[in-house]
């Protein structure tokens, strides 16, 4: 039995934050457990190379898009192995391997006469790497808001418009195609509307696969993209993938363009798309482009990955959206992991430890609600974990947890322990080999989710390979052999403090913003403005600049205005026939007699107002930085009066 599951292939535009890591532990999830369900499982991710945004990412810091995309790609590469994810294969869209199949998937999709050469221009999202069919020109892009780019192509174009019955049959007939249901009903409701040709090659990149035969073109990178999933086990025997595990907002390619480019090579189709939801983080998406990220490893490296692990599963149900925040995530671990499952698993040991000596005795007789609670949740994880809802899967193991909490608390062991009667020592024997075994079961459950914890409770145990090798046959009750010695116990979980630990994390993900910049040569971003600098006012268009008029004109007199230090009366030609009045706040930097016969700036068009009785009719153009003096605008050539800036 094979089960092939893929994420998505990043892009290597920037370095991975959690939003990529989510996904790919989820992956990692999925691959453990149908392992444990004695599947050989594959799980292919990558980085998807091509195309304007990596192009154009890789020009900003004067590298070429190939040495850009080896640096960002080793990092996501480095990333998954540090973060102990069990990836198989690791494809990368510049891979010449790779790129035989993209041309045969294209070759194969011609000979079968859907693919046609037609002159294309639209509104074109250089960030969603998409043509917009319904904007004008000037609009932004509907998926990000960036603006959308005027492009003219000569492009070969793949003939989706054949396929939309035959994708509603298909999300029709096999209504787990697509989960969530959301998601399934949103792909529907788009392809109901109607589905126009899509344009699979490029004229205007160079930095892209190129099209057999067609020397200008390279294909559009959501072809060239999804093949990967092909290209990663060419030749292995593993296509058609079981699930593509993706965010969903890249559903409708995997939903839509995905399937049409596969019927129409005459190739089957991957069997599951599951989309989850989004990673928010003050209150928005988390995304490279809008910079509000949280890394992975900050996280690791304080907490551990197997706490980021457990958070990300336990707390955002998989297919809504979440969001992250530190708190939350300190509060779960020591809430659930510190004292929940770690704390039964110390205590646990140090029983056997303390009171017999080390060995786990046979239990003379089976605590059936223990058991049972088992039982119950081993068929709950069987069921959830099997539907994408790890969080319910884990709640239940929570459960079971919980009532061996109870369970101990009602046997007291510690007052078992001081009895002569044998009934009592009876007891606490099965009160041990219970704990224990509960402990052995949850370590197997909770080991696709857990990995390295269960592992080192596993070690604790004193059973030898790992809960996950040990796979779901070991999850009958009972498996315990009796007589056996555990290992030496240590906190699997220790309590961590909120405070210094938060702190630590973000200053950890301050200096790994800083590494990541180093990595690809980035310079840092301006942190806001200098001593005394003013922020830079809203963004205003030309025409509200063009409004403004301002001009040149000369000082004819200058007198200080009666009662005030600040203010001076000047009048001044601005090429008008008669000079104007203007009261300037400059009495404390210049004196009435150094501004006679000078020429300044006005603006000439502001509603004149009345100061100290005077009426002003106009303004004086003068720089300060806050709270400084002003100091005149002025020309280092000669200019006329009544001239215009502008
Ligand atoms: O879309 N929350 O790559 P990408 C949850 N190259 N998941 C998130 C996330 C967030 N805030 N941010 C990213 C691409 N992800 C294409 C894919 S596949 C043939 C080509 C995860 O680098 C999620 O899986 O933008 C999402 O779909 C993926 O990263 C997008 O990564
Ligand atoms: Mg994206």
């Amino acid at each position: 039995m094979k089960y092939y599951l893929t994420t998505p292939i990043y892009y290597v535009n920037a370095a991975p934050h959690i939003g990529h890591t989510y996904t790919t532990m989820a992956a990692d999830l999925v691959a453990r457990w149908k392992r444990m369900q004695g599947y050989e499982t594959v799980l292919t991710t990558g980085t998807d190379e091509h195309g304007q945004k990596i192009e154009r990412a890789a020009k900003a810091v004067g590298k070429s898009p190939q040495e850009y995309a080896d640096t960002i790609s080793a990092e996501f590469s480095r990333q998954w192995t540090g973060l102990n994810l069990g990836i198989d294969r690791f494809r990368r869209t510049s891979d010449p391997r790779h790129h035989a199949v993209v041309q045969d998937l294209f070759r194969r999709c011609k000979d079968n006469g859907y693919v046609y050469k037609s002159a294309y221009t639209g509104q074109y999202c250089v960030s969603c790497e998409l043509y917009v069919n319904e904007a004008k020109p000037g609009d932004p892009c509907p998926d990000c808001g960036r603006p959308t780019e005027t492009v003219t192509e000569e492009n070969f174009f793949f003939k989706l418009s054949a396929f939309q019955d035959r994708l509603l049959e298909l999300y029709d007939k096999d209504p787990l195609f697509i989960q969530p249901e959301t998601r399934r009903n949103e792909v529907i409701a788009f392809v109901k509307q109607g589905l126009s040709d899509l344009s699979i090659s490029r004229t205007t990149i160079k930095w892209g696969i190129p099209v057999p035969d067609e020397e200008k073109h390279v294909f559009y990178v959501w072809f060239d993209a999804l093949s990967t999933y092909m290209s990663a086990v060419d030749g292995e025997g593993l296509w058609p993938a079981d699930l593509h595990l993706i965010g969903k907002e890249i559903v409708r390619f995997h939903a839509i363009y995905w399937p049409a480019f596969l019927w129409a090579a005459g190739l089957p189709i991957p069997k599951r798309i599951f989309a989850h939801g989004w990673l928010l983080f003050e209150n928005d998406k988390m995304s490279k482009s809008r910079g509000n990220i949280v890394r992975a490893t900050p996280i690791q490296e304080v907490m551990g990955a197997d706490a980021l692990r457990y958070f990300l599963m336990r707390e955002v149900p998989f297919g809504q959206d979440g969001g992250f925040s530190y708190d939350a995530l300190v509060g779960r671990y020591n809430s659930d992991l510190a004292n929940g499952l770690g704390n039964l698993v110390s205590r646990g040991l140090s029983m056997v430890q303390q009171y017999r000596q080390g060995i786990v005795p046979a239990a003379p007789s089976v605590a059936e609600n223990v058991a049972e609670a088992a039982r119950n949740a081993i068929a709950a994880v069987k069921t959830h974990f099997d539907n994408f809802e790890f969080s319910k899967g884990l709640e239940a193991v929570w459960g079971m947890l919980s009532v061996v909490d109870k369970f101990i608390v009602e046997q007291a062991p510690w007052k078992l322990v001081k009895s002569p009667d044998p009934a009592d020592r009876a007891k606490l024997d099965t009160a041990l080999y219970t704990t224990v075994e509960s402990v052995r079961v949850a370590a197997v459950l909770l080991s696709p989710v857990l990995p390295e914890s269960c592992a080192r409770i596993w070690a604790q145990l004193g059973l030898a390979g790992s809960p996950g090798d040990a796979g779901i046959a070991a999850l009958d009750w009972g498996q315990y052999p009796a007589g056996h010695a555990i290992g030496a116990p240590s906190a699997v979980f220790p309590r961590i403090d909120a405070k210094p630990a938060i702190e630590k994390m973000r200053e950890l993900e301050e200096a790994e913003t800083a590494r990541q910049n180093a990595l690809v040569g980035k310079k840092p971003e301006p942190a806001g403005m200098a001593e005394g600098v003013a922020p830079i006012a809203e963004t205003i268009d030309i025409e509200a600049f063009t409004k403004v008029d301002l001009r040149v004109g000369v000082v004819l007199s200058a007198e200080k205005v009666k009662g005030s230090d600040k203010l001076l009366h000047l009048k001044v030609d601005i090429g008008e026939k008669q000079p104007r009045t203007i009261v300037a706040g400059i009495a404390m930097a210049y004196k009435p007699e150094q501004m006679t016969g000078r020429k300044v700036v006005i603006v000439a068009n502001l509603q004149p107002r009345k100061l100290r009785g005077i009426e002003s009719k106009g303004m004086i153009v003068a720089a300060s930085l806050e709270g400084g003096q002003p100091t005149l605008a002025g020309f280092l050539e000669d200019v006329p009066v009544g001239a215009r800036l502008k």
